[in-house]
C-alpha cells in the first residue's frame, strides 16, 4: 500500500502533492525592520521547496507594525510588501510546492517600542509590557488589517492563508478566558470570546476564496483555561464559516509548564478532527516518516506539520520516503544523488 504521507491532498481547488507541511517559523530576518522579504527568506523557503515539501507556510507575518512580535518580523501591512512576497511565492512554486502565509497579530506578546494591544490590560508575565485594552475602534481596525493583509496575500499569489490563532498572540488572547477579561460583547461567554476570530474570518472571506486554515492552541495547560474539548465548539463554528482545516498546536497563552514528548499535540488534533468533523493538521515533535504515517493512517490528522526537523533537514521528505521504503521524485538537477 502506498504511503499516505505521499498521497495528494486537495483543499478547495488547491492540490498539495503530499501531506508534508512546513510549519510557520519566525526567522526574525527582516533586518531593516520594515517587514520586507530578504535574501534569507528566499534561500530558506526555496530550499524546502527543493526538498519536496508539499505546502510551505511562511512564518507569522504581521498585519500591522504594532502586531509584530519583534521589529524583524515579516510584515504585510503595506502594498509595498507585495512584490517581495510575489517573488518568494514564485520561487517556491517553481519547485512544485504550494505556498501559504500565516497572517498574525502578536497582541500582548509584541516586544516593541510604544503601545501594544490586547483584549485586557494584563501582561503575559512580569517581564513583559502591560498592553492597552483594545477599544471597539482598535478591534474594528484590526479586523480590517487582517482583511487587507489577506488581499495583499492574494495579490502575491499565495495558495493558502493561515490565520494565527495560537500561541498566546492576539486572537488566542481573545479566545481564552485566562487572557480575556472583557465585559463587553468580545468577552465573557464562549461566543463572545470567539467574536474577534469570527469577524476576522468573515472579513478575510470577502477578499479570499482559497483554502483558509486557522492555527489554534488547543490546550491552555491551566485548570481555568481551555482544552481540546472546548476547541471542538470553536472548530464547529469555523467549519460553518467555511474554514478548511484547523492546524492544531497548543499552549503559550499564559506561562505554564508543558510536558513535551513525540506527538504530544496529536491527541488534540484527533479530538478536534473527530469532534467537529473537520480536517486537521498535527504538529509538534513529529520527526520520522513512520510517526507521520501512523498519524495519517489512523486518521488523527490530514496533514503533518514539521518545524524544527525541517530546519535540520530541508530534504526531510526524501529522508521520510527512504524510511518508508519508497522513492519520491527528485528535482531533475539532483536525480543522480537522490536515491
Ligand atoms: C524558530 C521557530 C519559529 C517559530 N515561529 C512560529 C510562527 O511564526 N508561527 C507559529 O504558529 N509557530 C511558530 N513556531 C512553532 C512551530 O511552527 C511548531 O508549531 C513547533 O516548533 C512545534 O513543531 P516541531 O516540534 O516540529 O518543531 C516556531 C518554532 C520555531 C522552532
Amino acid at each position: 500500500m502506498p504511503a499516505k504521507l505521499f498521497s495528494p491532498f486537495t483543499i478547495k481547488d488547491v492540490t498539495l502533492k503530499n501531506r508534508i507541511v512546513m510549519s510557520p517559523m519566525c526567522m526574525y530576518s527582516s533586518h531593516n525592520e520594515d517587514g520586507h522579504v530578504q535574501n534569507w527568506h528566499r534561500t530558506h523557503y526555496t530550499s524546502r521547496a527543493v526538498g519536496q515539501v508539499g505546502l510551505i507556510i511562511v512564518e507569522a507575518t504581521a498585519i500591522t507594525p504594532q502586531g509584530r512580535i519583534s521589529p524583524q518580523d515579516l510584515g504585510i501591512w503595506s502594498d509595498d510588501h507585495v512584490d517581495g512576497f510575489q517573488e518568494l511565492v514564485a520561487l517556491g512554486k517553481e519547485h512544485g510546492a504550494k505556498m501559504g502565509i500565516q497572517l498574525a497579530h502578536a497582541g500582548r506578546k509584541a516586544v516593541l517600542e510604544g503601545e501594544i494591544l490586547a483584549p485586557s490590560a494584563l501582561p503575559f508575565n512580569e517581564k513583559m509590557k502591560t498592553p492597552k485594552e483594545m477599544t471597539k475602534t482598535d478591534i474594528a481596525d484590526t479586523v480590517e488589517a487582517f482583511k487587507t493583509g489577506a488581499e495583499r496575500a492574494a495579490k502575491a499569489g499565495f495558495d493558502v492563508i493561515e490565520i494565527h490563532g495560537a500561541h498566546g498572540y492576539l486572537i488566542n488572547e481573545f479566545l481564552s478566558p485566562l487572557s480575556n477579561k472583557r465585559s463587553d460583547e468580545y468577552g465573557g461567554s464562549t461566543e463572545n470570546r470567539y467574536r474577534l476570530l469570527r469577524e476576522v474570518i468573515d472579513a478575510i472571506k470577502t477578499v479570499w476564496n482559497g483554502p483558509l486554515l486557522v492555527r489554534v492552541s488547543a490546550h491552555d495547560y491551566h485548570e481555568e483555561g481551555l482544552t481540546a474539548e472546548d476547541y471542538i465548539t470553536f472548530a464547529e463554528w469555523m467549519k460553518e464559516q467555511d474554514v478548511d482545516l484547523i492546524d492544531v498546536s497548543s499552549g503559550a497563552v499564559v506561562p505554564a509548564p508543558i510536558h513535551v514528548y513525540p506527538g504530544y499535540q496529536v491527541p488534540y488534533s484527533e479530538t478536534i478532527k473527530k469532534g467537529a468533523d473537520i480536517s486537521t493538521g498535527a504538529v509538534g515533535l513529529i520527526t520520522s516518516g513512520i510517526q507521520a504515517e501512523e498519524i495519517l493512517q489512523n486518521d488523527r490528522a490530514d496533514l503533518v506539520f514539521l518545524a524544527r526537523e525541517l530546519l535540520r533537514d530541508p530534504y526531510w521528505p526524501r529522508t521520510a520516503a527512504k524510511e518508508l521504503g519508497i522513492s519520491i521524485e527528485a528535482p531533475k538537477q539532483y536525480e543522480r544523488g537522490w536515491v
